[in-house]
């Protein structure tokens, strides 16, 4: 049996006694839509009809105390404009979606990785980009953030990696997830330009398992939720997920148990991340976690220990920089519903209907081109 094996019937073990599952009260409904590709225009509609769902929604029902949307942006990736302004036109593009939603969200949740290499001048640039969003913005930072100076233009810019604040009757929590990796450099003198060039790969070759919580931030994690009725909703933000999908990717954090025995009182509760630049879906004792796209790249799906309940989207267009990348809404409507869509930009535009259970009667233009047709409806 693998070691990857062995960690995964632990987590099991722990984690899925009998009878412990999310909230049946938090239903989850996938949308899917009746897909043909368009040629241009309205006027050519190419005939290949197929189910294909192009954005992955979910409902949540929840007891949010009034109807609201906030949306979500993470890993631009920001090199210098000297150097790449590829990244540079993506992250332009969500600020400039965002900032057009109506109606306009309550506040934007920046996911991490804003810079690449965690320059001055990157973190400074997504800074600059951003305030095209004049809505309350608030951030939690990635490993590209971090270790070049070990945090602190982060904090100069955007404050106290992690947080909590109520909002119409949810909980958000923004967990700072990358700060506490082991020290590799001081022993081998590196220099940090070489620590943070060893941060920014994605198999972590010399920092190994970094992504964690760490005991402290547990402990006030703890503190801040024991002020929360169990039965009410706690939206966490993190960096990385909060369970073990890749942990050779850190696609994880290593203390997932100390984290799930705080959260396994409360009965509502949903992680939002980033770091994966994927479509991502679990759930993990009573929790749920929902992975978000990047704007910079797609990442493509770990080799192992994709969750069972994830549609994983398809492979992208390698040339068309706007495939499989994007962006999130969250909407929380009046009938106690969180719905979770993700924006994910394409070449071309894909016109579709919708099925019976989106309840839209007429023929939309969607923007995000394919979620998945791994297991159609
Ligand atoms: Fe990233
Ligand atoms: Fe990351």
């Amino acid at each position: 049996m693998s070691e990857l094996e062995r960690d995964r019937r632990e987590i099991a073990s722990v984690l899925q006694q009998p009878g412990v599952r999310p909230d049946p009260d938090l239903k989850i409904t996938r949308r899917t839509f009746l897909h043909r590709s368009c040629l241009t225009g309205a006027a050519t509609v190419a005939q290949t009809f197929a189910w294909w769902p192009l954005i992955n929604t979910m409902d949540v029902a929840f007891g949010a105390e009034a109807p609201f949307k906030f949306a979500w942006i993470s890993d631009t990736h920001l090199y210098p404009k000297s150097l790449n302004t590829r990244f540079v036109d993506k992250t332009v593009r969500a600020a400039k979606e965002v900032q057009a939603m109506n109606p306009p969200a309550d506040f934007l949740i920046f996911g991490g990785d804003l810079a690449q290499l965690g320059k001055v001048e990157e973190l400074e640039l997504g800074n600059e980009l951003l305030k095209e969003i004049k809505i309350r913005k608030v951030f939690i930072p990635g490993e590209h953030d971090w270790y070049l100076d070990m945090g602190k233009k982060y904090g100069e810019l955007f404050g106290q990696p992690h947080w909590s604040f109520d909002h119409k009757g949810v909980r958000f929590i923004g967990l700072d997830t990358v700060s506490r990796a082991p020290d590799y450099w001081s022993m081998k003198k590196m220099s940090a330009e070489e620590r943070m060039a060893h941060m920014s790969v994605l198999d972590g070759t010399v920092a190994g398992p970094w992504a964690g919580v760490g005991r402290d931030q547990l402990d006030w994690m703890s503190k801040t939720l024991s002020t929360w009725d169990r039965n009410r909703p706690v939206i966490i933000f993190s960096h990385n997920p909060l369970y073990e999908y890749y942990p050779p990717w850190n696609f994880w954090v290593r203390d997932w148990r100390d984290v799930h025995e705080i959260l396994k009182p409360f009965t509502k509760v949903t992680n939002i991340h980033g770091h994966v630049h994927q479509v991502l879906y679990n759930e993990i004792g009573s929790m749920r976690s929902i992975g978000m796209l990047a704007t910079s790249w797609p990442w493509p799906y770990a080799p192992e220990g994709v969750p069972k309940l994830t549609k994983p989207m398809i492979r992208v267009d390698p040339g068309d920089p706007y495939d499989g990348v994007g962006w999130s809404k969250f909407d929380m409507p009046a009938d106690d519903k969180v719905s979770t869509e993700y924006i994910m930009w394409g070449r071309k535009q894909v016109f579709a209907q919708s099925t019976e259970d989106s309840k839209a009667n007429i023929p939309e233009i969607l923007r995000p081109r394919i979620a998945d047709n791994m297991y159609p409806y």
